[in-house]
C-alpha cells in the first residue's frame, strides 16, 4: 500500500509547509498551521490506467473550441445572475453562509425545480431525509423527481452518484463530509480540504455539476482552509442578518463570469422568494423624517440600489470620542471627517460619531462619501434634509466632489421612486432634463454644504 503523506497547511491562507511552525511565513498568522494527512497517492499502475493523464494533448489557443458554455438555469434569475448566467455543467460551486441564512432552503428549492428537466441528486449529511422531506412538503415543492441520499462518506457518495448519473448534485455540507483514508474528524482542515478536492475532481471527470454548502465562521469567512475556495470554480456567499428577511447572494470567485453581481432574496413563509426589482427595498418609510438621515444611490453589479444612510453626531462625554461605522469603512469615515474639518469648516473632534447603513447593506463604494458627509452635517446641525432628496458622489482629499460611474442611471432610478431632488457631482450632471427631478451638480464640498 502506498504510504500516507502528511503536510502542514495554514488554515488561513492555505500555504503548504514541510514541517510545523508557530507562524505562517506566507500570511504571518500565528497558530494557524495544522497537520494534514493527505490521501495516499494512487499507485503507478492505477495512474497509468487513468484516462485523463494519458489523453491530454497540447494545442494552440486558437484551436480551442469556443462554443459557449451551456448552462443550467437554477429556476431563480437572481441565483443564475450571480453565477454569471446559470450553473455550468461539471463545475464545482461553493455556497457559504451563516447558520440559518437559508442555504439548505435555497438549494432544496433549486434542486426540486431542476429535477424536472434533468437528473438531480441531493446529498444531505446534516439533516435527516425526513426533515428535508417535511420542509419540501411545507414549501409545496414538487418532490417526485428529486433523488435524495443521506450519507457523509465522500467515496460512497461518488460511487452512488456514478450509478445514478445526475447532471447536478448538492452536498450539504462539506464540513460534515469525510474520507475513509484520512484519520481526522470531519470538519477538520484535512478532511474538508481533501473532501472538497475529491468532489471537485469528481465533478470535472464525470461532468456532474456539484453545489457544496460551506459554513462560515463568526467573522464571515468560510470555515476551514482557504484552499477550499481555491479548488472550486465558483464561491458565493448567502448573507443576511437574523432580523431582516432579506438575504443577499454575492459571488466571491467565479471562473465563468463576473463577481460583482448581487442577488437579493426574501425569506418568506414559503421559502426564499427572489426580489427582482430590489432598488427600493432598503428604504425605510419612516413617518417622520429625522435629521441625519439621507438616501444614497449605490451601484451593485449591474443595478442601482437606493439605501438610507443614518448618522448621529452627539457631544461626547469621553475624552476620546467614538467613531463607529456600521456597513461602511471606518477608515473612510475618519478620512471624511478630516476633509470636513479642513474644507467644510466643521469641527467634530469633541463629538461621538455613529453612522449606519439601513437594512444591513454593506457599502464598499466611494459614492457614499458625499451622502455620509451631508448626513453628518444634518445630524450635527439638527437640520432635516428633505425626504425626497438623494445624494451621491465621491469626496476627494482636497474637498472636491468627484464623479462616480453610472451617474445618469442612478438619478433616473431615484426619479422612478419618487425622489425630486438630487445632489450629485458636477461630472455626473445629466445632459438632458430628467422629468420631476431637480438636479444640483456640485464641484466642491463647500458648494454642497451651501445647499443644505
Ligand atoms: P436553512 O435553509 O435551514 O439555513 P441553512 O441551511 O443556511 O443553515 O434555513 C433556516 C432558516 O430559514 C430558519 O431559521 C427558518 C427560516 N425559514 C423561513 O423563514 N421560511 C421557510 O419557509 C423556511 C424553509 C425556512
Ligand atoms: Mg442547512
Amino acid at each position: 500500500m502506498a504510504k500516507a503523506k502528511t503536510a502542514y497547511v495554514c488554515n488561513d491562507c492555505g500555504a503548504d509547509f514541510p514541517r510545523w511552525m508557530g507562524q505562517c511565513s506566507e500570511c504571518k498568522a500565528w497558530n494557524t498551521i495544522s497537520e494534514v494527512r493527505l490521501a495516499a497517492a494512487p499507485s503507478r499502475s492505477a495512474r497509468d490506467g487513468y484516462a485523463g493523464a494519458t489523453q491530454a494533448q497540447v494545442q494552440t489557443l486558437a484551436s480551442v473550441d469556443l462554443s459557449e458554455l451551456p448552462r443550467f438555469s437554477s429556476g431563480f434569475n437572481e441565483f443564475d445572475r450571480v453565477l454569471g448566467g446559470g450553473i455550468v455543467p461539471g463545475s464545482a460551486t461553493l455556497i457559504g453562509g451563516n447558520p440559518g441564512a437559508g442555504k439548505s432552503t435555497l438549494l432544496l428549492q433549486t434542486m426540486c425545480h431542476m429535477a424536472n428537466t434533468m437528473g438531480a441528486l441531493y446529498v444531505t449529511g446534516e439533516e435527516s431525509l425526513q426533515q428535508v422531506a417535511m420542509r419540501a412538503k411545507r414549501l409545496h415543492l414538487p418532490t417526485d423527481k428529486l433523488k435524495m441520499l443521506s450519507e457523509t462518506n465522500v467515496e460512497t457518495i461518488c460511487q452512488l452518484a456514478l450509478k445514478e448519473q445526475p447532471k447536478i448534485m448538492v452536498v450539504d455540507s462539506i464540513q460534515v463530509m469525510h474520507m475513509a483514508d484520512i484519520q481526522s474528524a470531519p470538519g477538520s482542515v484535512s478532511q474538508v480540504r481533501e473532501s472538497a478536492a475529491y468532489l471537485t475532481r469528481f465533478a470535472k471527470q464525470h461532468q456532474i455539476a456539484i453545489l457544496m454548502v460551506g459554513h462560515v465562521t463568526k467573522d464571515g469567512s468560510l470555515a476551514g482552509p482557504k484552499v477550499l475556495e481555491h479548488c472550486v470554480d465558483c464561491s458565493v456567499l448567502l448573507d443576511g442578518s437574523a432580523d431582516s428577511r432579506y438575504r443577499t447572494l454575492r459571488g466571491h470567485k467565479n471562473r465563468f463570469g463576473a463577481v460583482n453581481e448581487l442577488g437579493i432574496f426574501a425569506m418568506t413563509g414559503q421559502g426564499l422568494k427572489e426580489v427582482s426589482n430590489p432598488s427600493a427595498i432598503f428604504l425605510s418609510r419612516a413617518e417622520e423624517h429625522a435629521a441625519g438621515s439621507v438616501v444614497m444611490v449605490i451601484w451593485e453589479g449591474t443595478r442601482p440600489l437606493l439605501v438610507e444612510l443614518q448618522a448621529l453626531v452627539d457631544t461626547s462625554p469621553l475624552g476620546n470620542p467614538r467613531r463607529v461605522a456600521v456597513g461602511l469603512d471606518q477608515n473612510r469615515l475618519n478620512m471624511l471627517l478630516a476633509v470636513m474639518h479642513r474644507h467644510g469648516g466643521l469641527q467634530m473632534s469633541d463629538q461621538d460619531v455613529f453612522v449606519n447603513v439601513v437594512g444591513g447593506v454593506r457599502v464598499a463604494e466611494t459614492s457614499a462619501d458625499l451622502t455620509l458627509l451631508l448626513a453628518l452635517v444634518s445630524s450635527f446641525k439638527n437640520r432635516v434634509i428633505p425626504e425626497q432628496t438623494v445624494v451621491f458622489g465621491e469626496v476627494g482629499l482636497s474637498g472636491e466632489i468627484r464623479p462616480v460611474p453610472n451617474g445618469l442611471e442612478r438619478i433616473t432610478e431615484a426619479a422612478k421612486h419618487g425622489f425630486t431632488r438630487a445632489i450629485v457631482p458636477y461630472g455626473n450632471k445629466p445632459k438632458q432634463v430628467i422629468e420631476g427631478m431637480e438636479v444640483h451638480a456640485v464641484k466642491t464640498l463647500a458648494e454642497a454644504l451651501e445647499l443644505l
